[in-house]
């Protein structure tokens, strides 16, 4: 029924919210990791992200944590929450319990507390697989053929692999990743996927093979699925990571 202006829309009963987080800085030596307990009022439409603020401002400011953007874009906001990962600016606490915990990524270097580097491994990953468009000879590049039209489901498909914020769930959600530390993961692979698309990159699936076709890449992915559960983008990752095991598996016969 949709209220008159005397009455009052009764807020959803506000909880103290106790958020454990694992903290350490490996930076100092007398670190060592512990949980530390916060309390805080829960606010209506309250994320991670506001809470670790708060956190940060009234109770301790040396609390490390990542943000930029706090609209799901940048990917630098990656943790474990209650085990599992995500992105601390799009997660309400009112979806979650009273208690919280929150740990950093694993599988990334450790800058301290919830902060890791996922930088440094997108990096390495991008370097290793050579993430960008290859022209066989680059003397002869036709600048007219590079700026062809694309068909629009073309652009469409690999605009829906670009979607990748680099933020390191879909990693620390693999158990391949946590015990390789040299697997590309499900990020890696749909990168290859998206070159593989661009029809201005000259790779074959030779050089493809040469890049993925092993323990580090393809086929050291077990279909575990975590990454395709946990990619806060909702990227395509179960069918591509099939699509190139498929292919692969041919370039190896
Ligand atoms: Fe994050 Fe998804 Fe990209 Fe993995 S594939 S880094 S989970 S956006
Ligand atoms: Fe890991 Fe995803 Fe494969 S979780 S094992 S990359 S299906
Ligand atoms: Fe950018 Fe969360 S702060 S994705």
């Amino acid at each position: 029924m949709k209220p008159t202006p005397m009455q009052t829309i009764p807020l959803k009963q506000s909880r103290t919210l106790r958020i454990e987080i694992l903290r350490h800085n490996p930076a100092d030596p007398d670190s060592h990791p512990h949980l530390q307990v916060f309390e805080i009022e829960e606010a209506e439409t309250m994320t991670l992200f506001i809470a670790l603020t708060e956190i940060r401002q009234t109770q301790d400011a040396s609390l490390q944590f990542d943000f930029v953007c706090r609209a799901g874009i940048c990917g630098s906001c990656g943790m474990l929450i209650n085990g599992r990962p995500g992105l601390a600016c799009r997660t309400l606490t009112r979806e979650l319990p009273d208690t919280i915990r929150l740990a950093p990524l694993p599988g990334f270097e450790l800058i301290g507390d919830l902060s890791v580097n996922t930088g440094k491994w997108m990096r390495g990953m991008s370097e290793r697989l050579e993430t960008w468009v290859h022209r066989e000879n680059i003397e002869a590049i036709d600048i007219d053929a590079v700026e062809q039209r694309m068909a629009p489901e073309l652009a469409e498909q690999l605009y829906e692999l670009e979607r990748c914020i680099e933020c390191g769930c879909c990693i620390a959600a693999c158990g391949t990743a946590q015990m390789h530390e040299d697997f590309v993961g499900a990020a890696g692979l749909n990168q290859i996927a998206r070159f593989r698309l661009d029809p201005r990159d000259t790779r074959s699936d030779a050089d493809y093979y040469e890049l993925v076709g092993d323990e580090s890449g393809v086929f050291g992915c077990m279909t575990l699925l975590g990454c395709e559960d946990y990619c806060p983008k909702n990227l395509p990752l179960a069918v591509q990571l099939a699509f190139l095991r498929r292919k692969m598996a041919r370039q190896g016969l």
